[in-house]
């Protein structure tokens, strides 16, 4: 298996995994109509749209959407939420790499976490730039990882990193996405603007069953065989550590935004 294409391995269980919860989804749509200054007419692409938890709310309320994902599972995940696909929705499988849309069709483009995945990310962003329409906005959105879960992460990377196998895949170096100087060069605004805060509570066993149901991108390296030597080790280390697998853990998660318009 190859971390690139996991989603589709993972898109059943995707949103129980992670911690974007329909009612604070509504409240981020909320923020971007306001950040954006939505008129009835405005119209929205996601690409890397994966399940549609971002957008979902934008399309209930009547806006226009598209969605574009390299994964038909993440897709049909998302075709699952919905009764029949709306007038407002267009959801396009392809390989976002290359928005296949005229020039400036959209008011406004999001991403969420996503422009690690394309293979050249300024290519991506001319491509995103292209599709805006004047005055739209790109926004670049990420919901962090709560630390308390991203404390729980590194506990098993640093097991896994104990594996050769891993050791060795760990030497590639993730590719660095300048996007504020990209958007500085071109001239836009940008702003930084956190639309949303709130609480995420898990109990070490949830965590652990997340993990072991592979989830994440991290779970998807090595082999499977290291992969349940290294889950094996974690669980005991949990054990250790929190004192209990039904201990609750809690932390802050944030949606961030940095918004560029084209002024
Ligand atoms: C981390 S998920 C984010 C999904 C969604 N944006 C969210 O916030 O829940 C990344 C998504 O990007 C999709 N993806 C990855 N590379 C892509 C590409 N080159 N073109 C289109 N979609 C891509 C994956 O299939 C996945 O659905």
């Amino acid at each position: 298996m190859n971390k690139s294409n996991y989603y589709d391995k993972i898109a059943q269980i995707y949103d129980q995994t992670r911690w974007l919860t329909e009612p604070v989804a509504e409240e981020i749509a909320d923020f971007i109509l306001r950040l954006v200054c939505a008129t009835p007419e405005t119209c929205f692409l996601e690409p890397g749209v994966g399940t549609g938890l971002n957008v979902l709310p934008l399309i209930k309320r009547g806006y226009s959407v598209t969605g574009i994902d390299i994964s038909e599972q993440m897709l049909d995940q998302f075709r699952q939420k919905l009764n029949g696909i709306p007038s407002n929705l267009i959801l396009v499988h392809a390989d976002a790499s290359q928005l296949p849309f005229p020039d400036k069709s959209f008011d406004v483009v999001l991403t969420v976490h996503m422009l690690h995945t394309v293979s050249d990310w300024r290519a991506f962003l001319d491509d995103i730039s292209r599709v805006l329409k004047p005055g739209g906005f790109y926004l670049n959105c990420q919901w962090i990882t709560p630390p308390a879960r991203r404390e729980f992460e590194g506990y098993f990377r640093t097991i896994f990193s104990k594996y050769k196998e891993s050791q060795q895949e760990s030497k590639q170096t993730p590719q660095e996405i300048d996007v504020e100087g990209y958007f500085h060069n071109k001239g836009y605004a940008s702003n930084y603007l956190i639309a949303k805060q709130w609480t995420v509570s898990n109990t070490v066993k949830e965590l652990l069953d997340f993990f072991k149901s592979r989830a994440y991108g991290l779970c998807w390296q090595g082999s499977d065989e290291t992969f349940h030597q290294v889950m094996s080790e974690f669980e005991e280390f949990c054990v250790q550590h929190y004192g209990s697998l039904d201990k609750i853990i809690s932390s802050e998660a944030q949606f961030e935004i940095w918004a560029y318009r084209d002024v």
